[in-house]
């Protein structure tokens, strides 16, 4: 791949890479559509398909997550995808000779809340995989989607501190049209529940709605109860986090008012889905 692309860059194509971990969806393709558009006719565009152990908790899916590589392979064909990038766990985390593989790379700051705290090794698996790709696949561009806004947060400032000559762009949520945001663990949405995952998008509705009819800023601890009691008080569902930040830094705010990012996490059921909204 290292070699692929170095051919590539003398011959002064642009390269974008669109980092996934597959069970691919429409918006994963919306996100292809963004490189292609960036990268010009002439560029190249890569997929990168690969479930990263690192970033899973010892309790979560990574066993069960959805694989189907052939079926993401003709998605990718037939969105004009030039290359996917599909390597294997002992090609990422070589351990040759017992040598167990050792170095990673964590960003300390914005990854810390939400996310980050509900899955304490996430981001460090996350941050690891995509530097990783970025020296693999070396694209002059890199997509990835709001849809996760602490990951796309949290890329970005990685990409600026290290100094990855690259420009990560971050592209919209893609949604089925009831609202649900498109995602691979969708697929573990059986029966009744996938009616009920609906709570995340009705919750970020509700929040807009009551902004909107607000002569004044919200207290932040005030709307945070009630929309728990919302959430929790639906069957199948129980709220992880949800909080009102700013956008850039990502803290905490007092007060929610326009301009305010909303960002949470419910299981619905034993699925853990994670949703976002500007206000
Ligand atoms: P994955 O969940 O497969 O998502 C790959 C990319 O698709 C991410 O940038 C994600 O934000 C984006 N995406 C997912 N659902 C989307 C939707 N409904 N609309 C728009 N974009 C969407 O995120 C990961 O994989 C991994 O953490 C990864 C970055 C690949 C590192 O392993």
């Amino acid at each position: 791949m290292q070699r692929l692309a170095r051919g590539w860059r003398s011959e002064a194509a642009k390269v974008g890479l669109i980092p996934t971990m597959g069970y691919l969806h429409q918006g994963h393709l919306s996100l292809v559509k963004r490189a292609r558009k960036q990268a010009g006719s002439d560029g190249k565009v890569v997929v990168s398909i690969y479930v990263n152990p690192t970033q899973f908790g010892p309790q979560e899916d990574f066993s069960r997550y959805p694989r189907d590589l052939k079926r993401d392979a003709a998605l990718c064909r037939e969105a004009g995808v030039d290359v996917v990038f599909a390597p294997s766990d002992a090609e990422m985390y070589p351990r040759e000779e017992g040598a167990a593989y050792s170095t990673y790379v964590v960003e300390e700051t914005l990854s810390r809340g939400l996310e980050g705290a509900s899955r304490p090794t996430h981001f460090r698996g996350v941050t690891t995989i995509v530097a990783k790709l970025f020296n693999i696949v070396q694209p002059d561009l890199a997509v990835f989607g709001v849809k996760d806004f602490q990951q796309a947060a949290v890329i970005t400032r990685m990409a600026r501190d290290l100094n990855f000559p690259l420009k990560v762009l971050v592209a919209p949520i893609h949604r089925e049209s009831d609202g649900l945001a498109m995602s691979s663990r969708n697929k573990y949405l059986e029966g009744e529940l996938r009616a009920r995952a609906l709570v995340l998008w009705e919750s970020i509705h509700k929040i807009q709605a009551a902004v909107a009819a607000a002569s004044a800023p919200i207290p932040a601890p005030r709307l945070k109860a009630q929309l728990k009691q919302f959430i929790d008080g639906q069957p199948s569902a129980r709220l992880d986090y949800l909080e009102f930040i700013h956008p850039e830094t990502l803290a905490p705010v007092a007060e929610v008012t326009r301009g305010v990012q909303v960002v949470l996490a419910v299981f619905v059921g034993k699925t853990r889905l994670i949703d976002n909204a500007r206000i």
